[in-house]
């Protein structure tokens, strides 16, 4: 069976920060797939506007050599590069000058559709959003897309909305969280309501509890000055942590349509009860060999900032009341691995008296990365003679296998979000009053933390954190899945 493709309408689509770090590493090898997959027209247009003096020429090399860095050599034809290298265009842009933006008018068509990707930082979205609107640039069919970090609190979340609220309507806005385009995260979707089985068993009288985990292997690296002025209760629990626990945990939307899903995940988030400090553990990496601590990466020797977090999050509502959810995300851990968890009770009664084996309950683990995939956990007879001893397997389906054969097209996330705007489809997008309520969750946790001038603890590089984030759940008398080599 051959993937299908519906080819999208044609665009222009103007990145305001195109010779940047995620259009160089993202958005334009993503379009580029994209281009070779047929969905984008080869007649649409891509302009990248940016302070760098370049010219088009310029700029087509500068994407020239981010495609062979970040594509699959295999799918780099020099004719299918050259099409692709024809649809792109330059402007150099001071966003504070009218030349420009008279200029950018000049190069956008009428009657294709019109999209905006601010990749640039928060401080400027204010500004763009009103030029395109002075010089007349945006329609009302117009969508414009802005990226995390969307505001660092509340308040900050608030006034980028309300500035984006002053020049367009909130169907124009595409609120990026990138882990909403990965490909198991929409499987978490179908596997909830396009299966009878779950549904009845999804709540708390079945499921222990719920653990999400999103561990890296990498350290801050190269942009840890950057990172720490967020950590990963901003980078990565307000947002994709947050996003994660809502589709597991939400009731089931009437229709797969952005607000009937952007409803139910806003109720999640408005359920959250707020997080006791002992229900917290924050980390920092130390160094390890060559490596250095996060002090270091971070260029900050005094720095409070957590690059590893672990908590225990209840919400207060007829489902979900008495399980909680367990979340965990840190740099420098043993592996990379996104996984979410659902870990159903314990059999109520053993028939097997003289196993000696204590009968766990089953597990539904969604892996987001690497190998996307389900496994269930389940408990079977050992094989051979010997009497009724039991044990535990894996039902293990990697997407991949399980698929094998398929001519399958497997966009990564950001080239499907991409799409998703073109065809003017909100539902992978974070609405603003879904922002809002995350930061309104957040910010206490992260006061008490400010008040208390409290110093996140120190944790071995490749491991799984502090050992405090282990106590968590052993003291509710559960355990974290292994982060495996
Ligand atoms: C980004 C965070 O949003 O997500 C990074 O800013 C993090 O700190 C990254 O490393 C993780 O994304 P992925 O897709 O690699 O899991």
């Amino acid at each position: 069976m051959v993937a299908q493709v519906i080819p999208v309408e044609d665009f222009d689509l103007v990145i305001f920060g195109g010779t940047g770090d995620l259009a160089t590493r993202k958005i334009l090898p993503g379009l580029y797939r994209r281009m070779l997959s047929g969905q984008m027209p080869k007649t649409s247009r891509i302009i990248a506007a940016a302070r760098s003096d370049y010219d088009a020429e310029a700029f087509r090399k500068h994407v020239h050599d981010g495609l062979i860095e970040h594509v699959d050599k295999a799918l780099l034809k020099k004719g299918d590069v050259d099409t692709f290298l024809g649809q792109l265009d330059y402007l150099q842009l001071d966003i504070f000058t009218e030349d420009g933006w008279k200029a950018l008018g000049k190069m956008l068509r009428a009657d294709v559709i019109r999209a905006f990707y601010f990749s640039v930082g928060p401080s400027l979205f204010g500004e763009i959003a009103r030029r395109l609107v002075q010089f007349k640039l945006a329609d009302r069919d117009a969508r414009i897309v802005v990226e995390k970090p969307f505001g660092r609190d509340l308040e900050t979340a608030k006034a980028l909305n309300a500035e984006l609220a002053e020049c367009f309507a909130e169907h124009q806005v595409y609120r990026i969280d990138h882990y909403l385009g990965k490909e198991t995260v929409q499987n978490l979707m179908a596997i909830r309501f396009g299966n009878a089985l779950f549904e009845p068993l999804w709540n708390a009288q079945h499921v222990d509890h719920v653990q999400i985990t999103a561990s890296e292997s990498l350290g801050v690296g190269g942009r840890g000055s950057y990172y720490d002025k967020s950590g990963a209760m901003r980078d990565m629990v307000q947002n994709h942590m947050m996003q994660l626990l809502c589709l597991t945990a939400m009731e089931p939307p009437s229709k797969f349509e952005a607000n009937a899903v952007r409803d139910e995940k806003l109720k999640i988030i408005k359920a959250l009860s707020p997080v006791a400090p002992n229900d917290v553990v924050r980390g920092q990496y130390s160094a390890t060999g060559d490596k250095g601590s996060y002090l270091q990466d971070s260029e900050n020797p005094e720095s409070n900032t957590e690059c590893f977090v672990a908590m225990k999050v209840e919400i207060a509502n007829w489902r979900w009341a008495g399980t909680p959810f367990y979340l965990r995300t840190g740099k420098r851990l043993r592996n990379r691995l996104t996984e979410i968890a659902v870990v159903f009770k314990d059999p109520p009664h053993s028939i097997f008296d003289d196993t000696g084996t204590h009968l766990r309950g089953n597990a539904l683990i969604i892996r987001l990365q690497p190998d996307e995939g389900i496994t269930m956990r389940m408990t079977i007879k050992d094989p051979g003679p010997g009497g009724m001893r039991l044990r535990e397997v894996p039902l293990d389906m990697t997407f991949a296998e399980a698929l094998e054969g398929e001519d399958i097209d497997l966009p990564d996330a950001y080239e499907r979000l991409i799409m998703d705007v073109i065809r003017g489809n909100q539902t992978l997008f974070m609405r603003g009053d879904e922002v809002e309520a995350a930061w309104d969750w957040i910010d206490p946790i992260i006061n008490q933390w400010v008040e208390k001038g409290q110093k996140p603890i120190q944790y071995d590089s490749g491991g799984s954190g502090p050992d405090d984030a282990l106590m968590i759940m052993h003291r509710d008398g559960r355990r974290w899945r292994e982060i495996a080599q």
